[in-house]
């Protein structure tokens, strides 16, 4: 394809630093810009978009044809995967994903078999977009992580405190096991499969890796995501692999070298000097400025940027937020970002 292309992003998750940092913007495609709401409005629903190539390949590329960003993320969401397994998966306008929680008793009918057949129109987003976008551009491709998606599959929606998926994880064990084994596999096969059709690097969203013990964090986020890096290099040598573990905070040294993963994204409560401190040096790092930040605009975030670039001059940086940009995020704001971050003015 087009390996012997210098594509700035894919080399920093690689290990090599460059003179300024590429920069995406987590969830860069979505309300905040009215393109997508229009594409939004006439699609059937939310998962309809996702599983809709013509229309998913387009708010892949919005983002890029109005900031100069180094990466495409493909256009899907997590919870693709509890669908694809079979479990009922709406998003309801106001409200976010609402689920039919799986239980002890329930958890039979997930039906692991199908996924990569009900994914099918997600990959062909992938290979179309691979063909689309200019060779320098990197093309990122995702997954949640099995804790994170087990919470949804668990509280049947999304919670502050994911008490419902922590009760049940202490509460019945085994069955828990279960289910987190049946995530990992689906999500090998998953981002296997977007290696396959164009990914470049793959991210590994675990967005709610907060709220847990030390015990826990060790059992539902290092271990899974682990067996994923594993699983997936196996396959495909040399994966290059993002992961993002919010919230990690004390644990975040055990989960970069545990885990295997090339680079980590820092969520924005994660001080700069503590990430210089822990993250392994060398080990790339991506963030982490506060989205709020970036609907506030003006000097606060330019001075805030140049804190996060100043504070990774001497290791791989892709300039990212924190966690995801929201809703009202002004599009000028974006636009004066990237230009600070990539030509420093
Ligand atoms: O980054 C991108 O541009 C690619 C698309 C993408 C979406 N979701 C689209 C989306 C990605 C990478 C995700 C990941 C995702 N989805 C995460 C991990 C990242 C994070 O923010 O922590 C999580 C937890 C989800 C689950 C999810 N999907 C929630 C909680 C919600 C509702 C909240 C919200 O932002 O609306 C969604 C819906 C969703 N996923 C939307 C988009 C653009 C909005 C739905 C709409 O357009 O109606």
């Amino acid at each position: 394809m087009s390996a012997s292309v210098h594509k700035p992003l894919l080399a920093t998750v690689l290990g090599n630093r460059q003179e300024r940092p590429p920069i995406w913007i987590m969830r860069q495609a979505g309300r905040y810009l009215p393109e997508y709401r229009d594409v939004r409005a006439r699609s059937k629903g939310f998962l309809d978009l996702c599983y809709t190539p013509d229309l998913a390949v387009e708010v892949s590329l919005q983002p890029l044809r109005r900031f100069d960003l180094d990466a495409a993320i493909l256009f899907s969401d997590i919870l693709v995967i509890p669908d694809a397994l079979g479990q009922s998966v709406r998003f309801e306008v106001g409200e976010g994903p609402v689920l039919d929680p799986v239980t002890a008793e329930t958890l039979g009918i997930l039906r692991p078999e199908g996924v990569l057949e009900h994914l099918a129109p997600v990959l062909e987003t992938l290979r179309r977009l691979r063909a689309t976008l200019e060779p320098q551009k990197t093309l990122i491709g995702f997954c949640g992580s099995p804790w994170t998606v087990a919470t949804y599959m668990i509280g049947g929606k999304g919670s502050p405190d994911q008490a419902a998926a922590r009760l049940f994880a202490l509460r019945h064990p085994e069955a828990f096991q279960t289910l987190i084994d049946i995530l990992v596999a689906a999500s090998i096969d998953y981002l296997v499969a977007q290696f396959e059709a164009g990914a470049d690097v793959v991210q590994l969203f675990e967005s709610w890796a907060l709220n847990l013990d030390e015990v826990a964090f060790a059992g539902h986020v290092i271990a899974p995501n682990r067996r994923i890096v594993e699983g997936v290099r196996a396959r495909v040598p040399n994966a290059p692999i993002i992961g993002f573990p919010r919230g990690a905070a004390g644990n975040i040294a055990a989960y970069v070298k545990a885990t295997g993963i090339n680079a980590v994204g820092l969520d924005y409560a994660t001080p700069l000097k503590f990430a210089a401190e822990h993250v392994p040096a060398g080990v790339p790092v991506q963030g982490n400025l506060d989205p709020l930040r970036l609907v506030a605009g003006g000097a606060q975030m330019e001075n805030r940027a140049r804190e996060i670039i100043a504070a990774f001059v001497d290791r791989p940086h892709i300039f990212n937020l924190g966690h995801g940009i929201v809703p009202e995020t002004p599009i000028e704001h974006v636009a004066r970002l990237v230009d600070l971050v990539k030509r420093g003015i």
